[in-house]
């Protein structure tokens, strides 16, 4: 029986794999104990007897059958042969846990992480938000960059990255915050890290404990929502008006120990934080001792006006934490982002990102540290503003027959995305999922929403169609809209 089911197991093997056969029936062997042929405590053929039986060397069983005993499925009893380890699990347990579904298996943590919104749509359409034309990226110079880096390379490059990440860059990085963004800065307070969203984690891991609340837009950014999801945090939601986040005394019943905002351009609406909002963010920050997670992430594509300082920048009380991300402005599978922490968190900091991440890729700094200090990212952020500036005109002539008192738009001053607002009675979903069965991705606003029940639009891009397909499809979009408002007699 047992030497029938390792044949045929055998047989099996060699048509998929090319193993050698000792390896082969290795894995015959270790299914037939996994799966119960061959149960816990029971006495296993010699290699003699596995010889005959299956017609195969002396030495491949023997190699088999020591594998296995290395590995702990087997155990040798002087003088009684060789067995199954007790210990090996009973097959009836292997195939309940196997069988039960997802939901029984992940943690409660892990059913909300993996089932809620917004993630599902991340394929790149024209109208998609969130995502940079990468296909400007230049991608000849970049490899040049890096071929000399890497012919450069020394082995401390090879190594983890200690103290924040690769000096230069942090340098250039600091450079940039102090002129264009306003925030007054050391380069000891910057940190490189793989974007935004490890930022974010490193933030909540180590400035909040489990359970301990943290403030978010209402709407939000999914990618800082499952962040704090993630480390066991309260969310605690907080509308969002037309000058940003909005807390009034009824929230201060739920004390905040982190507040994560979206300032200069609330992401999805697009909201800009007004000043006085932004005092009294600062203040409430300070008299509840809590941190400012201020996420700048499309502040380089402003459309109108001089840039809108950051909120770090009005910080006296080192209370703001500032979030910047290389994914908008040169391309996300990049994964750099860069995060500046109070003086008095720079030690701490470091030295947890260095324990829980491991972080590397000191090459690739190198190379994007010269591609800034060359000028190069300047250039390319001229050309990227130039051509978001023209596709987001195209776009909002397209739009424009839409427009009226039940079909606004914010958020178009700046960035990658606006925010169509529309009746609340209008069902936002049905209409993004319409559009998207047109091969045209917009979001709808309410699947952005973590309580708010009256917020309905749709969030939509620019940045990664061209010109063309903008002109193109822009109309069929704003046809689909109008047609959808005349339904509800708007
Ligand atoms: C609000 C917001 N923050 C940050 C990011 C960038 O995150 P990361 O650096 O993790 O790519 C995005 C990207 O879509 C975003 O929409």
């Amino acid at each position: 029986m047992l030497s029938e089911f390792l044949l045929t197991d055998i047989a099996r093997l060699s048509q998929q794999h090319k193993l050698p056969l000792h390896r082969q029936l290795y894995e015959a062997l270790r299914r037939a104990i996994l799966d119960g042929k061959l149960a816990a405590g029971e006495r296993v053929p010699s290699s003699r007897e596995l010889t005959q039986d299956l017609g195969l060397s002396r030495n491949t069983v023997v190699a088999a059958l020591n594998q296995l005993s290395v590995e702990g499925y087997l155990v040798s009893r002087t003088g009684s042969g060789t067995f199954v380890n007790e210990s090996v699990p009973k097959p009836a347990k292997r195939h309940h846990a196997a069988q039960e579904k997802q939901g029984a298996v992940l943690s409660r943590r892990g059913q909300q992480l993996s089932s809620t919104f917004c993630a599902t749509q991340l394929e790149i359409q024209p109208f998609t938000p969130g995502i940079a034309d990468f296909s400007a990226f230049p991608v000849a110079l970049w490899q040049r960059l890096q071929n000399k880096h890497w012919r450069m390379t020394y082995p401390e490059m090879l190594d983890y990255s200690y103290s924040g990440g690769y000096a230069p860059l942090r340098r250039a990085v600091a450079d940039y915050l102090r002129v264009f963004r306003s925030v007054p800065l050391e380069v000891d307070q910057v940190i490189i890290t793989s974007g935004t969203q490890q930022s974010l984690e490193l933030c909540a891991q180590l400035l909040a404990d489990h359970s301990d609340t943290v403030w978010l837009e209402d709407p939000a950014y999914w990618g800082a929502v499952k962040a704090f999801m993630a480390t066991g945090l309260q969310a605690h939601p907080i509308a969002v008006d037309e000058h940003g986040m909005a807390p009034g005394p009824k929230h201060e019943a739920a004390p905040p120990r982190l507040i994560y905002v979206t300032p200069s351009h609330q992401y999805p609406t697009g909201a800009v934080m007004s000043l006085a909002r932004r005092h009294q963010l600062l203040a409430l920050a300070q008299k509840h001792s809590a941190w400012i997670l201020e996420d700048d992430y499309d502040s380089e594509f402003r459309f109108s006006g001089p840039p809108i300082a950051s909120l770090a920048g009005l910080d006296t009380d080192g209370r703001v934490l500032y979030l910047g991300s290389f994914s908008k402005v040169l391309y996300p599978g990049l994964k750099l982002g860069y995060l500046v922490v109070p003086k008095g968190l720079v030690t701490p900091f470091k030295q947890a990102h260095y324990d829980l991440n491991r972080p590397g890729q000191m090459p690739l700094q190198a190379a994007l540290a010269e591609f800034i200090e060359m000028g190069h990212f300047a250039s390319a952020l001229r050309r990227a503003r130039q051509s978001y500036a023209e596709r987001r005109r195209c776009l909002l002539a397209a739009l424009h027959p839409c427009l009226g008192p039940h079909a606004q738009i914010t958020g178009a001053e700046q960035g990658l995305h606006l925010c169509l607002r529309l009746p609340t009675e209008l069902d936002d979903k049905a209409l993004a999922h319409r559009l998207g069965a047109l091969g045209l991705t917009v979001r709808a606003l309410s699947a952005y929403c973590l309580q708010r029940t009256d917020a309905r639009g749709l969030v939509i891009g620019y940045g990664y169609a061209p010109l063309a397909e903008i002109a193109r499809y822009g109309p069929v979009l704003a046809q689909v809209i109008q047609t959808e408002l005349a339904k509800l007699g708007t």
